[in-house]
């Protein structure tokens, strides 16, 4: 094909818990040109602490969006074709900073971090019946370590430098789509404090029905409006590029990583679900301009809001905490195994756990439990047990967590989805997909384009008011199947399995008190 004659392209910064992307799109047809990956490290100061260098994270950024500058060059395609760029980011993860220096005032607080755990028991103290879903109907949310407000509270009380920067009036709060927008924008000479709906509705700060603030919450959690960013909507212009090859480009659209898979999944309509296997595991269940109240332990969150002018869709989400992690604890943690890759390949080997059952509540229980006390337990060891078996058992507790938040969702939703649509890094492994069919009892099916994640903030991106090289009509964009899987086991063997991981789960539960 010819290279130069390609039409608009449009760039996605693709910011996870593990590494940072970019990744550049044809906007006619959606084929994804190329990309640039880093890793971002993790670490871990305290038992249970979680927390990544803003600096890190910015500079990995601006390293890819270089690096696949560089790359399309060398493939003959003019930059200049970029005509936006999305963001799409890991959720809840929260920063201060300081916006007259531009430098952060503390490490990010990463969504899985624990810390939260004495602060979240404090709070709900102050609630008449310690009623964790106090404020379900305004946020969605209930209370819980993995939400930004709670982390925010937690560096307010115990981070000097914050809180005399909070009093001079120098203090800016985000989660890394904000600090990211800010700082690719100018910064501090100028730089735009804003974040999108889908964000803000995971700091349990923000009202999902009138779309603000909420001074209400605002007050319980004691957090300074001020140092909030301007909310938008998921799909406008929100600044320019200020630095590197992509200096004048604008901003243009903003999606939590959640919900820009949802969009690059082509989710549009009402009953449409999306499992996203990541660092974590994330169901969400597109429920139209309603929103919709879970009664088994999901929560309610915002899906997107294409444009200023446009209506707000919801979700309803199941969040799994641990998913790819538990692979990299094997690997890190463990050392079972120098990759990711070959602990599956241990897995497979032997393609059963023995009745080995692996709940890794390394964070605590997420959806439906919502358990910060749950710790992390392997069961069912007998002398014949060996590394492989264990191994086997992660894979199939991704699987297991998935089952638990398909029920809840069927149960919510009154009409059992048919199928999974899937995606994510994890997805590539056949064996995990085909144990997912198994364990769930229906297909599990995989689209053409892997990457929905970037391809939803890039779509997002080009379909801005002013920008306009994507369209994002219904019945322009349909998902296309790449790859489907049937379930293959005994539905008996299968429930047989379920019943036992519960027992384990049970297990788990109440381990740690705050
Ligand atoms: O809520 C956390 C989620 O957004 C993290 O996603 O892909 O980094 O596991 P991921």
């Amino acid at each position: 094909t010819d290279r130069t004659a390609l039409g608009p392209l449009v760039g996605a910064i693709d910011q996870g818990t593990s590494s940072s992307r970019f990744l550049v799109f044809n906007a006619k047809t959606a084929e994804l040109l190329s990309h640039h990956q880093v890793e971002i490290s993790q670490k871990f100061p305290k038992e249970g602490w979680v927390e990544q260098d803003p600096k890190e994270i910015l500079n990995s950024v601006f390293e890819c969006v270089e690096k696949t500058c560089e790359k399309l060059k060398q493939l003959n395609i003019n930059i200049s074709n970029i005509k936006a760029i999305g963001v799409t980011n890991q959720r809840e993860t929260t920063v201060v900073w300081d916006k007259t220096t531009g430098e952060p005032l503390y490490n990010a607080i990463v969504w899985l971090d624990l810390r939260t755990q004495s602060t979240v028991e404090r709070l709900l103290n102050r609630i008449p019946g310690k009623n964790k879903a106090f404020s379900k109907f305004k946020t969605g949310l209930p209370l819980s370590t993995y939400f930004s407000a709670v982390k925010l509270r937690w560096l307010l009380d115990n981070v000097e430098e914050i809180k005399k920067a909070v009093d001079d009036g120098r203090a800016m709060f985000g989660t890394i789509d904000s600090w990211l927008i800010w700082s690719l924008t100018g910064g501090k000479n100028g730089g735009i404090h804003c974040t999108d709906v889908t964000n803000a509705s995971r700091t349990m700060l923000f009202n999902i029905h009138s779309l603000e603030w909420d001074p209400e919450l605002c007050q319980f959690f004691e957090i300074p409006m001020e140092i909030l960013p301007k909310v938008r909507s998921s799909s406008e212009i929100y600044g320019l590029m200020k630095s590197g090859a992509l200096t004048g480009v604008p901003i243009s659209g903003c999606l939590g990583d959640q919900s820009a898979a949802l969009v690059g999944q082509m989710c549009f309509q009402d009953g449409q679900a999306k499992n996203t296997y990541g660092t974590g595991c994330f169901l969400l269940c597109n429920t139209g301009q309603k929103s919709v109240f879970s009664e088994h332990g999901l929560i309610t969150t915002i899906a997107y809001k294409l444009g200023r002018d446009k209506p707000v869709c919801y979700a309803l989400e199941g969040s799994v905490a641990i998913a790819g992690a538990v692979v990299r604890w094997l690997r890190d943690n463990l050392g079972i195994a120098k990759s990711s890759q070959e602990v599956e390949k241990l897995a497979a080997e032997v393609g059963t756990s023995y009745g080995v059952y692996f709940v890794p509540a390394f964070s605590g229980l997420y959806a439906p439990y919502w358990e910060p006390s749950a710790r992390g337990i392997i069961c069912g060891l007998t002398q014949f047990t060996n590394k492989k078996h264990i191994a086997f058992a992660a894979l199939e507790a991704v699987c297991f967590q998935t089952r638990e938040i398909l029920d809840a969702m069927n149960k919510d939703c009154g009409i059992p989805l048919s199928q999974l649509q899937v995606d994510g890094g994890m997805t590539n492994n056949k064996i995990l997909m085909q144990l997912q069919a198994d364990i769930l009892c229906i297909p599990v099916v995989k689209p053409s384009m892997p990457e929905t994640t970037a391809l939803g903030a890039a779509m997002a991106a080009g379909a801005a008011e002013g920008v306009g090289v994507w369209s994002l009509n219904p019945g322009d964009w349909t998902a296309v199947t790449s790859e489907r899987f049937e379930p293959q086991l005994n539905p008996e063997e299968s429930e047989f399995r379920y019943a036992r991981w519960k027992k384990a789960v049970l297990k788990s539960m109440g381990w740690e008190t705050a």
